[in-house]
């Protein structure tokens, strides 16, 4: 009995080694583990064995049993990472140090990646709206409900200009106002819902270092609608998102402090590297933070002139501010931010559009 379990032993190791994909992993795993299976031979075979060496004997199936199990887990979960990884698109092309020799010149990544985010929001009805890098006080932090000093405007070090009361805008959440109140008609008198998109460059005086910059992008997104519920948000969200990587997402959230929405969330996806297990590149946790998100606050309906005092819920919304420089990072598996406002063409010139 021995030699058969090491010969097997033997036998799984080598086969594992041919293993290249989850189905065939899944083939070798039914030859020992099925009913009809190497180990339910073995089981049978311990019938005969002579009553004293039973347990002993017993014992040795077990634990081979134990480590076939523990090595397929193993590879499984080594070919599930692989997979993920080729299916992280683009990422496995990205070489800092390439030179392009492309005489047409080429988009900047983050170009691409707005562009591709445009085109799917497009395609699930929304209009996409640009806004000015200068921005009022007003626009930028009264109107999303962080009054002048409100704490909260600590968590965004702002720059301000000499000029009057005007400012970089320190995220997309400053168009906000503009963006209600340039649909807001349409919306009430032909109820056609508000569903807008509006990326931009913001600024903020950050520490500068591989995974903080001075000048990022962001993508902001609101819908309002009458009856729209946080189903609606979170159905939405899973949609876009499996959208813009190609594949079903998972998703959860997380209560998160925002004064422009109550309630807020922080927005996680499972980990497309490690598919949930935790491995670098999500701190070991498994989900990765993507897109802060809430239900818009009504004081930012109001002031946006979508509600009155009369009824403060009339219409109802979400917003999401997705971090366009982080998407980009992960898509194109860029691992320093500086890398995109460097100016170093031999790494910004790889990522010609199609
Ligand atoms: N403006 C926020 C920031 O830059 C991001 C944000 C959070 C936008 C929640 C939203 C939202 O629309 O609902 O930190």
């Amino acid at each position: 009995m021995k030699e058969r379990i090491e010969q097997l032993g033997q036998q799984f190791r080598n086969s594992l080694l041919g293993v290249t994909d989850t189905e065939s992993l899944e083939e070798l795993r039914l030859q020992f583990m099925s009913k009809k299976g190497y180990i339910t031979e073995l089981m049978k075979e311990l019938g005969k064995v002579p009553n004293e060496q039973k347990k002993d004997v017993g014992q040795m199936i077990n634990t081979f049993k134990q480590e076939i199990t523990d090595q397929f887990d193993r590879k499984k979960e080594e070919l599930i990472r692989l997979q993920e990884e080729a299916l992280i698109k683009g990422a496995e092309s990205y070489d800092e140090s390439l030179p392009t020799n492309d005489p047409n010149g080429s988009y900047h990544p983050i170009t691409l990646v707005q562009r591709e985010l445009e085109d799917i929001f497009e395609s699930m009805g929304f209009d996409i709206e640009d806004y000015s890098e200068v921005v009022t006080d007003f626009e930028c932090f009264e109107a999303v409900n962080i009054p002048p000093f409100h704490p909260a405007r600590d968590m965004q070090d702002t720059y301000y200009l000499t000029s009057k009361d005007q400012l970089l805008k320190s995220h997309t959440s400053a168009a906000q106002n503009a963006i209600l109140r340039k649909y807001g008609d349409d919306l009430k008198k032909k109820g056609r819902p508000i569903r807008a998109v509006f990326p931009g460059r913001c600024f903020r005086n950050e520490a500068v270092d591989a995974s903080h910059d001075n000048t990022f992008f962001q993508m902001e997104g609101m819908m309002v609608d009458k009856d729209i519920s946080i189903s609606n948000l979170i159905y939405f969200m899973k949609t876009m998102l499996s959208e813009v990587f190609g594949r079903e997402v998972t998703v959860r959230l997380r209560p998160g402090f925002f004064p422009f929405v109550e309630p807020g969330f922080e927005l996680d996806i499972k980990c497309l590297n490690c598919g949930g297990t935790g491995c670098p590149s999500c701190g070991n946790s498994g989900w990765l933070e993507l897109c802060p998100c809430g239900m818009i606050h009504p004081n930012v309906l109001k002031l946006g002139g979508i509600n009155s005092d009369e009824d403060p819920f009339e219409y109802t919304g979400f917003a999401f501010g997705l971090g366009l420089t982080r998407l980009a990072m992960m898509k194109y598996g860029v691992r320093d931010i500086r890398t995109f406002n460097d100016c170093d063409l031999n790494a910004l010139s790889q990522f010609v559009s199609r």
